[in-house]
Formats: structure tokens, C-alpha cells, sequence
């Protein structure tokens, strides 16, 4: 397929998206009630923008086991004084990365397929200070779609990333979940993202819909994480200690 073909094929789409209220379809739930960006003055007396957290749910189900355990995690930030969002990836198609490197090579610091929920989660992080990546266990690795959009947001705006607390959240009925917690936190670990850890791995169990409420203990590892979450991003938000300056970034193969 030539760049036009598939330039053309991109814009009908997402004129075929549109039409079918795609480029809404990725509800966003604020917790807090407080707008994003919302201002609070500190005791200095300057403006102080709120902290606050992007939870991602990578289930197609809106409201399914993800969203449970993201719920609670939303809700204890909100009694730390966190403000969060949870954003569902949904139910449409997302792109792999296809290794095109047209993001570096032209600095877009975005993907260039634009027709997906992959550049809006990078904005959103813009104005975010952490981010929770939940997913649900498909074959005990993460949902496919979770991992597309993770890897392109990585490559292409890792530097939105880059130094912000994070954390993988997943959901199982039965095995597979610590397998799939793993992977979604490898490109954490190459981004200079401090892991955020809970009293338990970050899993959760159930079958239907909203079944993890039941689980008593995933419920308590969930609000252990996000204690922990409010606790790292307040001090790194309130610590006089600066960012570490990196090297220039060296790059070499294996194979010369
Ligand atoms: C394609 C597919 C594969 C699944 N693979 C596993 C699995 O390997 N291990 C498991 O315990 N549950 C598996 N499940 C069950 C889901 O992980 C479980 O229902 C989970 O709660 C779904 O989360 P959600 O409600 O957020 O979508 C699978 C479900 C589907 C649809």
C-alpha cells in the first residue's frame, strides 16, 4: 500500500468514525467534579495547579472489572486530594505502531494516525501527574488494544511521560493476571516512570461485569495503591529535590 492509499484510506475512516460519534465515544468521568486544571492558591499565595491522575481503562467493557478497580482508586485519590480521570480506550479500532518514526523524524511528539483514542490520552497526560494503566487478562497478557495505544504513546510522547509516577492494574477471572501486571509496566521502566507499588500485586478477580467488587482484597490493594500514588506525587510535588539531568541518550545495537 502507497502513503496515499493509505492517507486516503485514514481519512475516510475517520469520516466514517465521526459519523458514528467515534471521536466522542472516548468517555472521559471526572471524579472530583474539579475541571481539570482546575487552581487552588498555595500557602505561598501563588496559583498551584491540582494534582491529578489518568486511569485508563483498556476494557471494551465500559463498566466491567477494569472500571471497578479504577473506580477505587479514584475515589481514595479523591480523599487524598487527588483529582483523577478515568478514560475508557472503548470498543473501536486502534492502530499498531507500524515503526513508521515519522513522530521522531518530523518531532510531532504525537502519533501520526490521529484517528484513535492514542493522541488524546497523550494530551490528557499533558495536564496529568501520574498515570494508572489498567487492563483486563486476555490469554494472560494485557487486552490487545491496551498494549497498541501504550506502545504508541510511549514511542511517539514518551516525553509527556517521562518522570510521572505510574502504575498497571489487571483484572482476571482466574490466571494470568501477574503476567499481564508485568508487561504493562515494561515501558515504564524504560521512560524514567517511577513505579508505584501496593500492598499485593496490582490484581483484581472477577467474571462479570463489576463481579470484582466482591474482592474484598483487590479492593484494599487498590486504595493501598492509590494512597501510595497521593503520597510519591506530594512529595515530588512539594520536595526541593530536582529532577536528575540525563546524559545525552546513548544508542547502540547489537548487531554493527
Ligand atoms: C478474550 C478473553 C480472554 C480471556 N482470558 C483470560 C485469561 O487468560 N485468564 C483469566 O483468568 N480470565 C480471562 N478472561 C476473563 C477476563 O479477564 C475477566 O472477565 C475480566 O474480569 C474482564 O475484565 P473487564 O470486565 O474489565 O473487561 C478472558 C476474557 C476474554 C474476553
Amino acid at each position: 500500500m502507497n502513503d496515499k492509499t493509505d492517507k486516503n484510506q485514514n481519512i475516510s475512516r475517520r469520516d466514517a468514525l465521526k459519523k458514528m460519534g467515534a471521536l466522542t465515544a472516548t468517555a472521559a468521568i471526572s471524579m472530583s467534579g474539579v475541571e481539570a486544571l482546575a487552581s487552588t492558591v498555595g500557602s505561598s499565595g501563588e496559583a498551584k495547579k491540582s494534582l491529578k491522575v489518568l486511569l485508563i481503562n483498556g476494557s471494551a467493557r465500559r463498566k466491567g472489572n477494569t472500571f471497578t478497580l479504577l473506580s477505587e482508586i479514584a475515589g481514595q485519590l479523591n480523599k487524598n486530594s487527588i483529582d483523577s480521570e478515568i478514560v475508557n480506550i472503548g470498543s473501536l479500532p486502534v492502530h499498531g505502531c507500524i515503526a513508521c518514526g515519522r513522530c521522531h523524524a518530523e518531532h510531532l511528539g504525537k502519533c501520526v494516525f490521529d484517528d484513535d483514542v492514542c493522541n488524546k490520552l497523550l494530551d490528557k497526560m499533558a495536564e496529568c501527574d501520574g498515570i494508572i494503566v489498567g487492563s483486563p487478562v486476555y490469554y494472560g497478557q494485557p487486552a490487545g488494544q491496551v498494549l497498541a495505544v501504550l506502545q504508541r504513546m510511549c514511542y511517539s510522547g514518551g516525553a509527556k511521560l517521562q518522570g510521572k509516577p505510574a502504575a498497571a492494574v489487571t483484572v482476571c477471572r482466574r490466571g494470568g493476571a501477574t503476567a499481564a501486571f508485568q508487561t504493562l509496566q515494561m515501558p515504564f521502566q524504560m521512560l524514567n516512570m517511577p513505579i508505584v507499588t501496593s500492598q499485593y500485586w496490582n490484581i483484581g478477580y472477577g467474571t462479570a461485569e463489576g463481579e470484582a467488587s466482591q474482592d474484598e482484597e483487590g479492593l484494599q490493594t487498590m486504595r493501598t495503591l492509590a494512597d501510595n500514588m497521593a503520597y510519591m506525587l506530594k512529595q515530588f510535588s512539594t520536595g526541593s529535590a530536582k529532577r536528575p539531568e540525563r546524559e545525552r541518550g546513548k544508542y547502540t545495537n547489537f548487531i554493527r
